[in-house]
């Protein structure tokens, strides 16, 4: 087994996922102004602190995905955010891509950026306690889109992003997210997603990537939000299934799967049908953002300075997704 392996293990097995609290600057002054608080260095650095040092961290988190600003913080004890997530046993981890931008040629496409200078940002990171990247390439689904452009493009940069994260000796998460934004059918998502996926690995294994040592990071497959033909959580889970058997090389170890924009509930019950009718080798667990923050969001908005009730929130919900990552939920379990 090699170190990149072991560290994909530890951070997806035994009902672990992982933490995305990578939102930037921008995102999380939004995310908290749907709250009404303030977007200030410490107020992030409060609530992000109040869930790492939550007890769910020990069970139910193998890793957290943190942003620049945060991997530079230190906690009230004087002690690093890297170092308050270790101590939890959990690995701590660094969004490496600096956004989507405009695709020239094809502008209402996105492609993802952060490729100059990513070595050197890389061997910061390794210094400052990180483990594992992530890097997100993002595509829309409409009648022309995703293009054979933005497809190709976003799959070249996640390959050569991977290939310096593994020769930083940290593990790459490969997060190409198809959007669930429009009216398309299931069957589309299907279609558009595997071929991302595909190209993905065909890039991956042109730059030689280890594949045992990386995490892939993809959107379940659902119709547009604006559909009329919603699909049952059942379907949601074998259509989801049927993607990544056919797309994902028997190599990798695991899945971690975005949230996307379900809600807390449905990307719970998704995953856990997802691992109830696994039919695959592959670990499948989350990587959620909003569907583990958004109540704990709420609760900490109540009261920022109550770290009790914050935490009693996140624990409930991590414990639900630990227990989706096994096929154990139940809706008795969510209520109790
Ligand atoms: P969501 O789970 O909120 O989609 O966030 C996951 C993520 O890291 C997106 O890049």
């Amino acid at each position: 087994m090699t170190e990149l392996n072991k560290i994909v293990l530890k951070i997806i097995s035994n009902g672990k996922g992982i933490l995305a609290a990578d939102e930037s600057n921008g995102t999380m002054t939004k995310r908290l102004a749907s709250v009404n608080i303030t977007s200030s260095p410490e107020n992030r650095l409060l609530f992000r602190e109040t869930l790492f040092s939550s007890d769910s961290m020990k069970d139910c988190i193998g890793g957290v995905i943190l942003y620049d600003e945060t991997i530079n913080q230190k906690t009230n004890y004087g002690n690093s955010i890297p170092d308050l997530i270790s101590s939890s046993g959990a690995i701590p981890g660094i969004k490496v891509d600096t956004g989507a931008k405009d695709l020239a040629k094809s502008s209402e496409e996105k492609i993802t950026e952060g490729l100059d200078g990513l070595r050197e940002r890389l061997n910061k990171y390794y210094k400052l306690g990180a483990r594992f990247t992530k890097w997100r390439g993002v595509y829309t689904i409409s009648k022309e889109y995703p293009s054979k452009l933005a497809i190709h493009s976003n799959a070249h940069a996640l390959a050569r992003y991977s290939a310096l994260v593994q020769e930083s000796r940290m593990v790459p998460i490969v997060e190409p997210e198809v959007l669930m934004d429009g009216d398309h059918s299931a069957e589309i998502c299907l279609n558009k997603t595997s071929e991302v996926i595909q190209k993905c690995f065909e890039e991956l294994i042109l730059h030689k990537i280890d594949l045992s040592g990386i995490i892939l990071k993809p959107n379940m497959i659902l119709a547009g939000n604006k559909s009329k033909h919603q699909i049952s959580n059942e379907e949601v889970s074998e259509k989801t299934l049927e993607c990544l058997k056919k797309s994902v090389p028997s190599e990798v170890p695991g899945v971690a799967f975005l949230s996307g924009g379900q809600s807390e509930i449905e990307a719970t019950e998704n995953l856990n049908l997802i691992n109830k009718n696994n039919n695959t080798n592959f670990i499948m667990t989350y990587s959620y953002g909003r569907a583990l923050q958004h109540s704990a969001l709420r609760q900490w908005s109540k009261d920022i300075k109550n770290k009790e009730a914050t935490q009693n929130t996140f624990n409930h919900r991590a414990r639900m997704c630990s227990l989706a990552s096994k096929g154990k939920w139940s809706v008795e379990l969510e209520n109790k």
